[in-house]
């Protein structure tokens, strides 16, 4: 498995263009089953969750080609197949195939999804809600199988907010007889820009970033050509690559209004940003000093998927801070590592409390998940000397070449 080496130590400068969501490209692939018209998805990176989505979809007989950084899906001759455990033991998103799949076909059988170990990680309310509307499933040890008939009900409450849920349903009713209304829904802007994608291929949608989505089924979907939302979680990473290093960072290709629960914590450590229509700065060079409390919870609360990086910040911060993650309360894989590293943190249940330290010294590191993974990039960046970072498959599956994109900026990484 490829390493980083990473001497750290340098202030990043300059700009850097931040590609398109992972989890919003994720769904709309899953999406494109919907329709038997080509789906053409602009500028999207190779992440490796991404290919692996279209592992899936290949499987299943779609024609898939990459041109020009397009993406570009045919599901015309597609199948219901069983899609077995090697096809989703790595990916969360594998369980995204069901709505789409049940809808077009009525049925699949699909083994049970992988994913980062970040905790908990359960499917209860994706099954709840296909249950409620009329789905028949057969849980077996290795393999779920769905069958459809026809709605039993045409009203679904999720028992929690769920990004996945609320997409797969989504998915599910928009190619399906009647008017469906779900509740107690996530309103992630990557659940707005599946709603929008779908939109463009004919669905009729209302309520998306709202609890409650209406959605109002259709006969058929058309081919489309979609680009999706820039990655929140990208541009908040290189934000804290910024802070971290003391340096200045300006990134192209965002919406502020998906940052501002990150950009409002980290003007609480001193930081300048300055944010423009589509761009945002920050410029970092001064002595930061704690952010205090943070809590990840879902949109528009700080985003869990940023929580690794911020407790990486922290570590260097001028005081003492702490950072609770409510939606994946076991999501500290990174701790111990930072801890090798000179960091203070000490986890308490879903807390981990920090107090800042004045240096952290480059070491030999293991990613064990994406975000936290990209915590270490972030850590060794700042250490004295170099760091070794072991799995950098786990980062490369929500970041595309990051180690090209932080070396524009300065920085010194060696992919070996
Ligand atoms: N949950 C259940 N049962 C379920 C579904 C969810 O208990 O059936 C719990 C989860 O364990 C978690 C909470 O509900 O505690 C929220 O999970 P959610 O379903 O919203 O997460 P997800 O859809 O599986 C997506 C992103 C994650 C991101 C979360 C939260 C994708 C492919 N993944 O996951 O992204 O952390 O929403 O925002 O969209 C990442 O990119 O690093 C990543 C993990």
């Amino acid at each position: 498995m490829a390493e980083f080496y990473v001497k750290g130590g340098t202030k990043l400068q300059g700009t850097v263009k931040i590609d398109a969501s992972k989890n919003a490209i994720l769904p709309i692939i899953a999406g494109s089953i919907l329709c038997t018209g080509k789906v053409i998805i602009d500028d999207c990176p190779l992440y490796t969750d991404v290919q692996k989505t279209c592992d899936i979809l290949k499987k299943l007989g779609s024609k898939i080609t990459y041109e020009n950084g397009n993406l570009s899906l045919d599901n015309k001759d597609l199948k219901t197949k069983y899609v077995n455990n090697d096809l989703t033991k790595d990916i969360r998103a594998s369980i995204f195939m069901i709505g789409p799949i049940l809808a077009r076909f009525h049925k699949v059988k699909i083994s049970y999804p992988g994913g980062c170990q970040i905790g908990r990680r359960g499917i209860k309310v994706h099954l709840h809600a296909f249950q409620t509307l009329g789905v028949k499933i057969k849980k077996k040890k290795k393999f779920l199988k769905c069958k459809y008939n026809k709605t039993r009900l045409n009203e679904v409450y999720f028992d929690n907010v769920s990004v996945g849920a609320t997409e797969n349903l989504i998915m599910f009713t928009c190619l399906n007889d009647g008017v469906y209304k779900l509740h107690n829904c996530a309103k992630e802007p990557e659940v707005i820009d599946l709603v929008n994608f779908l939109i463009k291929m004919g669905a009729k949608i209302e309520g998306a970033g709202t609890k409650d989505i209406t959605v109002y089924g259709v006969k058929k979907l058309s081919a489309t050509e979609y680009r999706p939302i820039p990655d929140r979680i990208m541009a908040g990473t290189m934000l804290i690559a910024g802070a971290i290093t003391g340096g200045k960072v300006k990134l192209e290709n965002v919406i502020p209004k998906h940052l501002s629960s990150l950009i409002n914590v980290l003007r609480k450590t001193g930081a300048k940003i300055s944010v423009k229509k589509d761009t945002v700065e920050i410029d970092g060079d001064k002595n930061l000093i704690s952010f205090g409390k943070v809590v990840a919870r879902p949109y528009p609360s700080f985003p869990t998927d940023l929580q690794s990086q911020l407790t990486a910040l922290a570590t260097v911060l001028d005081g003492k801070s702490t950072v609770s993650d409510k939606i994946f309360s076991k999501r500290f894989n990174h701790v111990p590592e930072l801890n090798k590293m000179g960091a203070k943190i000490s986890i308490e249940k879903d807390t981990a409390y920090i107090e800042g330290v004045k240096t952290l010294y480059g070491t030999h590191v293991c990613a064990e998940d994406l975000r936290g993974g990209v915590a270490l990039v972030l850590a060794s960046l700042k250490a004295e000397g170099s760091s070794v970072i072991s799995n950098v498959a786990f980062i490369d599956r929500g970041y595309y070449k990051i180690e090209e994109k932080l070396n524009m900026l300065g920085a010194d990484i060696k992919r070996v």
